[in-house]
């Protein structure tokens, strides 16, 4: 395997897209393609993909805020991101099946922790049904939890430098 990481373009879209879905929609929480679209024509800088042999097999993307709250499913961008915000939300982050258990996970949130600290942000804020353990590895401690839609999710967080 000789994996990628880059800038995500418009043409990766649908891949993104059927990524999250295979990702998320077994716990009720794949988003939109229209909210992926507006992602990345808000704020490119942090949406990022991972390619292997001219495939996506994974992606990252986040926005920043002014103020630390709980994330939310299917946000608006173009309201919710701020480009002097302090707070990175990471949106989301997605492995295919196929390339999980080989490090992409961790490569991809230590990519948008970079991003995070370039752009001057001081904490990272995220949601997560089940992978608590590897955002625990990045750094990130359990500050909470939500239900959205019968679904229960921990909040995790991590300050930066
Ligand atoms: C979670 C996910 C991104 C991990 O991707 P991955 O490439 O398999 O992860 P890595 O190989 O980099 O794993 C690194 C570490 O993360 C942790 N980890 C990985 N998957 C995990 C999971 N499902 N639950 C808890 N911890 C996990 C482990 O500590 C692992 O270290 P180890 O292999 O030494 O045990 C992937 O399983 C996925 O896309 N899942 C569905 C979507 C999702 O839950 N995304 C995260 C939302 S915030």
């Amino acid at each position: 395997m000789s994996v990628i990481l880059r800038p995500a373009r418009s043409a990766d879209l649908p891949a993104v897209v059927a990524l999250d879905h295979e990702a998320f929609s077994p716990y009720g929480t794949a988003e939109t393609p229209e909210v992926f679209a507006q992602r990345l024509a808000v704020f490119p800088t942090g949406f990022i993909v991972a390619e292997d042999a001219g495939e996506v097999v994974a992606y990252g993307c986040g926005e920043k805020w002014r103020d630390l709250r709980a994330p939310a499913m299917n946000e608006d961008p173009a309201t919710s991101h701020h480009p002097d915000g302090v707070v990175f939300c990471i949106t989301g982050v997605a492995v295919r099946r196929s390339h999980r258990g080989r490090g992409l996970g961790l490569a991809v949130g230590e990519r948008l922790l970079a991003i995070a600290q370039a752009q001057g942000c001081r904490t990272i804020v995220l949601e997560t049904t089940h992978a608590q353990g590897l955002w625990e590895r990045l750094g990130f401690h359990r500050a909470g939890e939500r239900t959205q839609n019968g679904v229960t999710l921990t909040i995790m967080q991590r300050d930066l430098d």
